[in-house]
């Protein structure tokens, strides 16, 4: 029996947002993106996992539920992290046979747009390696699992680079800057439902790359120069670029989703509120102080510096007097690219 291995992984917020592959199988994407990771003590993630001679099938535990271990991309990390601990010989060919138990819980509702997913695989690649103790590039690994999950495997500010090559060795996340880099930068999430979306990302993705005009204008003409900009923002802590940008790019995402037939829908009236409330706030404030951005849901994230945070929290009691707005402290302080494997 194996020793049980216990790993947190936190969520990341994309602030250009990864939409549409060009490869199903291998999860590569159309384009870079970019996003920042939470601090794994608020939101995040923990998986345990062990492998043991007496379990009679690989099983898997989602928030103290039993689900099925016949998912495709959770079969692929399994096989890949297992033919490289092969390959590597790390660990011997009886251990190798054993099957796998996994529990892994999450602190903040599942796939409800609030980058799950991404938490979950980073983490569960993350323990599996350590328990068949390979040395590997586990952005890679993680991406097999959730294209975002690549991501979530560092601190601090990441690119997704979505790389040409045909089998994705070139489709790698690294880190932008990491966690210290900008120390008053802050995140609010503003949770507006937490219910399962209807269409998921995969799907979603997928109808759209099939059906959207505006998604290769993005792909080609939006994308590369917002990378750009928003990596320079990053690097000058500009935050009122920043902010822009973010903005402008959760817009286009959803204006793809609108643009996908039959269309996408994530956001709802109280997404499209809280975007007009933050506009207006900008406005009377005369310079850009919070961004929003929303990924494959109606959950709003704000971006903004640790001065605004007392008031922009009673803003949002007061224009939204029944909501919790959940205050998550800070970035990332976890380097996980420095963990030793
Ligand atoms: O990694 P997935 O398949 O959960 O897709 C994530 C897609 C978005 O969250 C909408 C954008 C992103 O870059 O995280």
């Amino acid at each position: 029996m194996s020793d049980i291995i216990t790993i947190t992984a936190p969520v990341n917020i994309a602030v250009i947002k990864y939409w549409g592959k060009r490869d199903e199988e291998l999860i590569l994407p159309l384009n870079d993106s970019v996003s920042a990771t939470l601090d794994t003590n608020v939101m995040c993630a923990k998986t345990s996992v062990c492998a043991r001679p007496d379990i009679n099938e690989n099983e898997i535990w989602l928030n103290k539920i039993k689900e099925s271990f016949n998912n495709k991309r959770l079969q692929n990390c399994l096989n890949e992290i297992k033919r490289i601990a092969r390959v590597q010989k790390s660990v011997d060919e009886e251990f190798l046979s054993w099957n796998v138990r996994i529990y892994s819980e999450n602190n903040f509702p599942t796939a409800a747009g609030l980058a799950s997913s991404a938490a979950g695989y980073a983490c569960l690649v993350t323990a599996l390696a350590i328990l068949y103790k390979i040395k590997t590039d586990i952005s890679t690994l993680a991406r097999l699992g959730s294209g975002s999950a690549c991501r979530s495997v560092y601190g601090g500010f990441v690119r997704w680079h979505a790389g040409v090559k045909p089998d994705g060795s070139d489709s790698i996340a690294s880190q932008i800057a990491n966690s210290l880099h900008w120390p008053d930068m802050r995140v609010i999430i503003l949770v507006v439902a937490d219910t399962k979306k209807h269409t998921s990302s995969s799907k979603g993705m997928q109808c759209s790359v099939a059906t959207s005009e505006l998604l290769q204008y993005r792909v080609l003409h939006s994308v590369p120069k917002r990378v750009d900009d928003i990596c320079t923002a990053i690097q000058k802590r500009d935050f009122a670029k920043f902010a822009e940008i973010t903005m402008k790019d959760s817009n286009q995402f959803h204006a793809v989703c609108l643009d996908t037939y039959p269309p996408c829908v994530y956001m709802r009236d109280i997404s499209h509120s809280i975007v007009e409330v933050i506009h207006r706030y900008n406005e009377i404030c005369g310079e850009v102080k919070v961004a929003y951005t929303f990924d494959a849901g109606p959950n709003a994230c704000l971006y903004l510096l640790e001065k605004d945070v007392p008031e922009i929290i009673s803003l949002i009691k007061q224009v939204f007097p029944t909501s919790n707005p959940e205050f998550i402290k800070g970035l990332s302080t976890q380097e996980s690219q420095d963990r030793d494997f």
